[in-house]
């Protein structure tokens, strides 16, 4: 029987359409959310499971959230609730530190005082590995972890928080280190945004912007490939690192000129000065995803990006 969860991040991005496969699945679920960048407009569908959905409008880091999460007393948490942009996190570290570290162990702790039995995290694959040799490309999970912004830094540390819960009995996880996710509802900020914002400007017939060569490349996965992969993470996987990704390299350059030919929007982009600290190659090994999870990704990119075209389409 599907049980009761909570998804912290549920009005967000990623965390709405994980919200709505989980309903979709017959869960009861809870979504802990204080809306600093997540959008009511993201929980519509969310809002007619009547009876199955329930949101908490709560920071994360609110002394009473363990007393919340007793109430609901969920089996699983999905912890997706976190300040997810790069260039914030290095103008305001603090901030980021107090969502993304303390709000976490805030959640943790909650977590182990009403009995959760496992945590599944949204960690961030892109700025996990840091920038290896590009000999070393597709990045497996026994590559080091480097991070090289502030929220790489502070994602990242809620791994080893979650390791030592686990070690001290507390409740076990699952720590999915995510590709550059794209697909509908995502805001045009952050890595992935790349997609929302040449989808947004091509259909107003506006010029896009590429930064550096555009010969940079990125590992796109789909969003709904991601919700399946939280989903697979309740029941699989064992105190450790996962990525899910699409293992393949995309280039801006290659991924503008596909959405060209979708959109049949035939505007020559803008080069610009590469922005500081981009990496210049980004690529995770999806194999133990595979091996423990039984989880691939199934949506391609073609297809991915006319969801995001269609879901653009319809939002103006
Ligand atoms: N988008 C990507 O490509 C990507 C890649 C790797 C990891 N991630 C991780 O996935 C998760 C979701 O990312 P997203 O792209 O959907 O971003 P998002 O900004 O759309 O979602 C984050 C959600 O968390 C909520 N939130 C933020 N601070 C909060 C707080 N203090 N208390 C309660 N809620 C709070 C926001 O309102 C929002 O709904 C994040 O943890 C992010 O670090 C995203």
């Amino acid at each position: 029987m599907p049980g009761r969860v909570v998804v912290t991040g549920g009005a967000g991005f990623i965390g709405s359409h994980l919200v709505d496969k989980l309903l979709s699945l017959s869960y009861q679920v809870t979504v802990i959310d204080d809306f600093s960048t997540g959008k009511e407009s993201n929980l519509n569908i969310a809002r007619t499971y009547l009876g199955q959905f329930d949101l908490v409008d709560m920071d994360i880091t609110d002394a009473r959230l363990g007393e919340v999460v007793s109430e609901i007393a969920p089996g699983h948490i999905f912890h997706l609730a976190a300040q997810a942009d790069v260039r914030k996190s290095i103008e305001d570290p603090i901030h980021d530190a107090r969502v993304n570290l303390l709000g976490s162990i805030n959640l943790i702790q909650a977590a182990k005082l009403s009995g959760v039995e496992r945590i599944i995290y949204a960690a961030s694959g892109g700025t996990l590995y840091g920038e290896p040799a590009t000999e070393l490309l597709p990045l497996s999970e026994e590559n080091p972890r480097c991070p090289l912004s502030f929220y790489g830094v502070s994602k990242a540390g809620v791994i080893d928080y979650l390791v030592a819960q686990a070690a001290l009995g507390g409740p076990g996880f699952v720590a999915l280190a995510l590709a550059n996710v794209y697909g509908p509802r995502q805001d045009p900020h952050g890595e992935a945004g790349v997609v929302s914002i040449f989808a947004g400007r091509l259909a107003r017939e506006e010029k896009c912007a590429i930064y550096g060569s555009g010969e940079q490349t990125r590992d796109f996965v789909h969003v709904s490939d991601v919700a399946e992969a939280f989903i697979a993470s309740m029941g699989s996987g064992n105190n450790e690192v996962i990525n899910i990704s699409s293992g393949v390299e995309t280039s801006v350059n290659e991924l503008y000129s596909t959405m060209v030919n979708l959109t049949n929007c035939r505007l020559e982009p803008v080069y610009l000065d590469s922005r500081l600290g981009e990496i210049s190659r980004s690529c995770l090994a999806n194999k133990k995803a595979k091996a423990v999870l039984g989880w691939s990704p199934k949506t391609d990119l073609e297809s991915g990006l006319e969801s995001v075209i269609d879901w653009v389409k319809d939002s103006i």
